[in-house]
């Protein structure tokens, strides 16, 4: 009998070991990599002026995801990246999160870092948090990251990694390092390219990495987000384009492509590349103001035209069951929590509610995807803080009131998109939506540019019409109540925004470094 039990006990243990290193074995190492500001006509591969080559090459021997969407700001993406939740949902649907505000991703809400880790991932990030950071328990160290080096706001110099924000409270603008090691201040990089800074960093986690373990690394990269700030060597091919902003913007691309290149090769280099998974994604569409372009689409970042929301993304593994592949299945940036934790073998049962899907099998064997709508965002208190000129048509509630769409239950005038299969609604004030013309060509070689008056309700078939010309909300006004009532139902289910002033005790000092005061 007593025998029998050790027989019975050894063999499950056996059991255990063997499904754990089963398990191990299946645990894919996962690398993202995130871009800042990079838009629709900035890659290669979209036939742009610009040269990627590594990212032409890494995603044509992998997925190609060209009906992916991402939001049109950079917290609001991050944020749906790391919880697969809408931002409705967070309460974070207005805006990002400037230097001197008091908030951050709400602490209940449980990161894909800490999913991972869970089921024995080293987590590692590099670069750009914007999260949030007005206190520590806000720190990626205190949300599933093992380690972290980079920076918590939005944007900085390049070289110094000092950013300058008003403090309007205390009437100055204050510049400070904003540049941290785990969670101390990283002082003596200055001088140093970040592009050039993160992705050593990054390559240096993996290759101190043991290939046994699976690794998550998030790589966050400043490029390709304003200043305009490049070492000469990346700008030199370009003197063909002669737009001063758009060359160096080009140079700035040229520095990311090649870092994205070093880091594959480090995980080629280091045998890990075989067992893994690597995301490539913008965070929102370009902007025109600093370089960018979402040429031939309408609008630009901070917008919820396509060129505010389509993205550049793609897929490559060795991994992935068709290689080679363009996807045009319907994508969001949301749908990589689900989508990586069930790679990684996590359980999403301690998340709040998920608005992603797991959309593995639509890009690794070309099933149609999970989702069928997607909403783009709702912001009642929605403004343009960069209008383009002469183009600011806010909608007056005057126009509004009236309307035929009133009885939908839904507010027209406030700022919301929703997309359903090929069905794109948008309401109020979209933001600038100019069709800014392809780099190097002038408007009348871009075709027409001239739009007909914003509506409050716009309705476009995005597969026949992915520039937004032809509102056809007259023709199909079912369409348009079932969207609208969508929107409605959305709006009920959305958290109360959270967007509060600034705190002047944010403020670093003279001699400081920007990071948690409360
Ligand atoms: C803010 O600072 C500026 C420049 O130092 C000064 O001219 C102005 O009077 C100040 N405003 C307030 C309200 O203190
Ligand atoms: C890529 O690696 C090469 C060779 O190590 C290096 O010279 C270059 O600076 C790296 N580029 C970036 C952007 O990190
Ligand atoms: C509709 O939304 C707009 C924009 O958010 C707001 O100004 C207005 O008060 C709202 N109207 C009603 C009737 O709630
Ligand atoms: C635009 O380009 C076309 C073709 O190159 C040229 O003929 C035309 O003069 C240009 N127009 C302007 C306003 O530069």
């Amino acid at each position: 009998m007593a025998a029998g039990q050790t027989r019975y006990s050894l063999a499950v243990t056996a059991l255990i070991v063997n499904f754990a290193s089963v398990f191990a074995a299946q645990q894919p190492h996962i690398v993202f990599i995130l871009a800042d500001d990079f838009g629709w006509y900035d890659v290669g591969y979209h036939s742009s002026e610009i040269r990627t080559p590594h990212l032409d090459r890494l995603s044509a021997g992998g997925v190609r995801l060209e009906n992916y969407y991402v939001q049109p700001l950079c917290s609001p993406s991050r944020n749906q990246l790391m919880t697969g939740r809408y931002q409705i949902h967070t309460g974070m649907q207005h805006q990002i999160i400037w230097p001197c505000q008091p908030y951050c991703v709400p602490l209940e809400e449980k990161l894909l870092p800490q999913l991972m880790k869970e089921v024995g991932y080293a987590t590692h990030m590099v670069g750009k948090w914007h999260l949030g950071m007005y206190k520590e328990d806000c720190l990626p160290t205190r949300r599933g990251f093992d380690t972290y080096f980079g920076y918590l706001t939005g944007s900085e110099d390049y070289y110094t990694h000092i950013r300058c924000s008003p403090i309007s409270a205390l009437n100055l603008t204050r510049c400070a390092l904003d540049l941290r090691e785990g969670e101390e201040v990283a002082t003596g990089y200055k001088g140093v390219y970040s592009t050039e800074l993160l992705s050593k960093r990054a390559i240096s986690i993996i290759e101190k990495h043991n290939p046994d373990k699976p690794l998550f690394l998030y790589v966050a990269l400043q490029a390709v987000h304003a200043p305009l700030q490049v070492p000469e060597r990346y700008v030199a091919p370009y003197t063909f384009i002669r737009d001063h902003d758009r060359r160096l913007y080009a140079g700035m691309v040229s520095a990311m492509d090649e870092a994205v290149g070093n880091i594959t090769r480090t995980l080629q280099q280091r045998g890990l590349w075989d067992d893994t998974v690597l995301v490539f994604s913008t965070d929102n569409g370009g902007q025109t103001l600093s370089g960018g372009s979402n040429w031939p689409l309408r609008g630009r970042k901070w917008s919820l035209w396509e060129g505010g929301v389509r993205g550049v993304g793609f897929v490559a593994s060795p991994l992935l069951k068709q290689t080679g592949t363009v996807s045009r299945e319907l994508i969001h940036i949301s749908d990589w929590l689900p989508t990586l934790g069930h790679l990684a073998g996590a359980s999403t049962t301690g998340t709040k509610p998920l608005d992603g899907f797991n959309v593995w099998d639509t890009i690794s064997k070309g099933f149609a995807s999970p989702r069928l709508e997607l909403l783009h965002n709702i912001d009642p208190l929605y403004i343009d803080i960069a209008p383009c000129p002469g183009r600011e048509r806010q909608l007056t509630l005057a126009q509004v009131v009236g309307d035929s769409w009133a009885k939908s239950g839904f507010n027209v005038s406030i700022h919301a998109a929703i997309r359903i299969l090929n069905w794109k609604l948008l309401t109020g004030y979209p933001g600038c939506d100019i069709w800014f013309p392809r780099p190097g060509h002038n408007g009348s070689e871009s075709g027409p540019s001239e739009a007909d008056p914003l509506k409050p309700v716009m309705l476009f078939d995005i597969e026949k019409d992915p520039e937004e010309r032809n509102d056809v909300s007259d023709q199909f006004p079912v369409v348009v109540d079932y969207l609208l009532s969508r929107l409605h139902q959305y709006q009920k289910s959305a958290s109360p925004i959270n967007f509060p002033d600034d705190d002047p005790r944010c403020d670093p000092g003279p001699t400081g470094a920007w990071g948690p005061w409360a």
